[in-house]
């Protein structure tokens, strides 16, 4: 089918047999073809097929409608070319093969395999026909792509939710089926489950959806087993209510609402969306505490979406949240950067691992990024943490999961105790696998007042990342990173706090082809952001300001292929 991005959506009414089978939109091309996405006809071998499209433009006559773009590249073929097309895609980072991926959704872990399904939309790299693409990892670093598994069914668009391994039966599809619940998207909004009894790779729709029709916009239900109470949970988002609800069962079919946290508290400028909900240890202590995953678009704290969160605890019923030394519950965010949002953790990993993902872009530009035959990647898997920062408050860490030190080759640039000045020191980056590498770096800024490390390539395109160890403050500005005016909400700099109190800041940068995350003295400071650099960054720098900064330790390791 041919594609082009400006068109209108037509839509396609797939009859097998003469009956409607199913039926989705796709951006037919009118004027010129941007690129083809498949449409699979095996699955209707022996039966005859036929196509009733119904072209976006209002056309007064088919004859008009037969000179669009598309008819002359429609084409029957035995195979469909998805080699990468794109300078962009990333080397080390989850992306579909083709088409357009929003929310990480369902991932659970089982029998040694990491499961992650996302919004996916086959048919074109824009936002539309919401379906649960499927990839799994071994080691959460290389990525199996699958059939889509779950699509668009009577009750609408398949939204966001999670999944679970149902080791007791409870649900009486079989012991260790897996239980998917999601949001059907039609009219308005109901919560509807499918299991799998093949590890997650295809599900069956449950006969008695939905299971709950709670509001309209009601969404992205999220689960876990409660062992304390020995039922479900599940934190669903009431999205222009601003709140998270909860819900318990005892069999993931029937469920009870319980309680509701939100109204009033938090960021409040957008729709709260993808919940999650679960306890961790609190660094150095003995102390557990529960953490409510509040995804927000807009309202983020450098515009568009971002992910909020609270810690606190659960009674089994409803959430309730720390409040800061005057009695108000703070805002938290989990990234400072904008590429970080729809973030949801696995379920079932082993040894109390809590491990998440986030879609690394930005509603406010997602669709209008400089990629073409994809749009979006996930950021790198990350391991959760709670610590107590200087103002007392527990916070969440968020470290790269302990899994992506394979991707290290041997370090390109290796440098212990070295001081930095105004003039700066220049370290070439690795140019292997179009620039992607890993930065390690341990700065000691007591004698500067702040640290400039500058990321640059060739073509005067360069990320500058500000330390001010006076305000512990860690900024990224991308304002000159590359491409930046496909929207004018994209040339930033975000700033996050550094949480330490001693002037040293340990770093370590992850650059792929069109993303950089930062993370600060082991996972205190997040930093997410997308980068479009022409030509790959070849060149990092650290110099100071306000006196001699020391580089304590530098090591850049070239990621290699695994
Ligand atoms: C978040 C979101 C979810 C919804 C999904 C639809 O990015 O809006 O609330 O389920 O995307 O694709």
């Amino acid at each position: 089918l041919p594609v082009e991005e400006a068109a209108p959506e037509a839509t396609v009414n797939v009859l097998v047999n003469n009956k409607a089978d199913q039926s989705f939109q796709v951006r037919l091309a009118v004027n010129r073809i941007d690129y083809l996405v498949p449409f699979a006809l095996e699955q209707y071998k022996g039966k005859t097929v036929t196509f009733d499209i119904h072209t976006g433009n209002s056309r007064t006559n088919v004859r008009d409608a037969m000179a669009d773009a598309c008819w002359k590249e429609l084409k029957l073929s035995d195979t469909f070319d998805d080699a990468n097309r794109e300078v962009f895609r990333p080397f080390y980072h989850h992306t579909p093969v083709y088409g357009w991926m929003n929310d990480p959704n369902g991932m659970f872990y089982k029998d040694g395999e990491y499961h992650l399904y996302y919004q996916y939309n086959p048919y074109g790299s824009m936002w539309g026909n919401m379906n649960w693409g499927h990839s799994s990892s071994k080691d959460l670093i290389s990525w199996q792509h699958h059939p889509v598994a779950i699509q668009p069914n009577g009750l609408g668009a398949v939204f966001s939710g999670s999944s679970v391994v149902d080791k007791d039966n409870t649900a009486g599809f079989g012991k260790d089926a897996i239980i998917a619940i999601y949001t059907s998207a039609g009219a308005s909004q109901i919560q509807s489950l499918a299991y799998s009894l093949d590890n997650g790779m295809t599900f069956h729709v449950y006969e008695n959806n939905p299971i709950i029709a709670a509001d309209k916009e009601c969404r992205d239900p999220n689960m876990f087993w409660d062992a304390d109470n020995g039922r479900w949970v599940m934190s669903l988002a009431h999205a222009l209510d601003h709140e998270m609800l909860f819900f318990t069962s005892p069999d993931l079919k029937e469920w009870t609402l319980q309680g509701s946290f939100g109204k009033g508290i938090g960021a409040q400028d957008g729709v709260w969306e993808c919940p999650d909900l679960f306890r961790l240890k609190v660094d150095g202590s003995g102390e557990e505490k529960w953490v409510l995953v509040c995804n927000i678009n807009p309202g983020g704290p450098f515009g568009g979406s971002a992910t909020q969160y609270f810690t606190g605890d659960f009674d089994g019923k409803t959430f309730i949240a720390d409040t800061d030394a005057e009695g108000v519950i703070p805002t938290k965010w989990m990234d400072y950067g904008k590429d970080h949002y729809a973030t949801v953790s696995w379920s079932d990993v082993p040894d109390n691992r809590r491990v998440l993902i986030g879609w690394m872009s930005n509603w406010q530009y997602a669709g209008e990024v400089p990629t073409m035959q994809y749009r979006s990647a996930n950021t790198l898997p990350r391991e959760a943490g709670l610590f107590r920062a200087p103002d007392g408050q527990l916070y969440l860490s968020s470290s790269p999961v302990a899994e992506l030190a394979a991707l290290r080759d041997k370090p390109s640039v290796s440098v212990r105790n070295k001081p930095a000045g105004g003039n700066g020191r220049n370290f070439p980056l690795p140019g292997s696998n179009g620039g992607a590498c890993e930065i390690l770096l341990d700065i000691d800024s007591r004698k500067a007042g702040s640290v400039d490390i500058t990321i640059s390539n060739n073509d005067g395109e360069s990320v500058i990342l500000s330390y001010d160890a006076k305000a512990h403050k860690l900024s990224f500005d991308r304002r000159r990173s590359g491409l930046t005016d496909f929207s004018q909400d994209f040339p930033t700099v975000t700033t996050a706090p550094t949480f330490e109190t001693d002037g040293k800041l340990s770093l370590r940068i992850f650059i792929d082809r069109s993303s950089i995350e930062v993370f600060g003295n082991g996972g205190k400071t997040v930093m997410t952001n997308l980068v479009f650099p022409t030509v790959p960054y070849s060149s990092v720098s650290v110099s100071a300001k306000g006196g001699n900064a020391r580089i304590e330790n530098l090591k850049i390791y070239p990621i290699k292929e695994l």
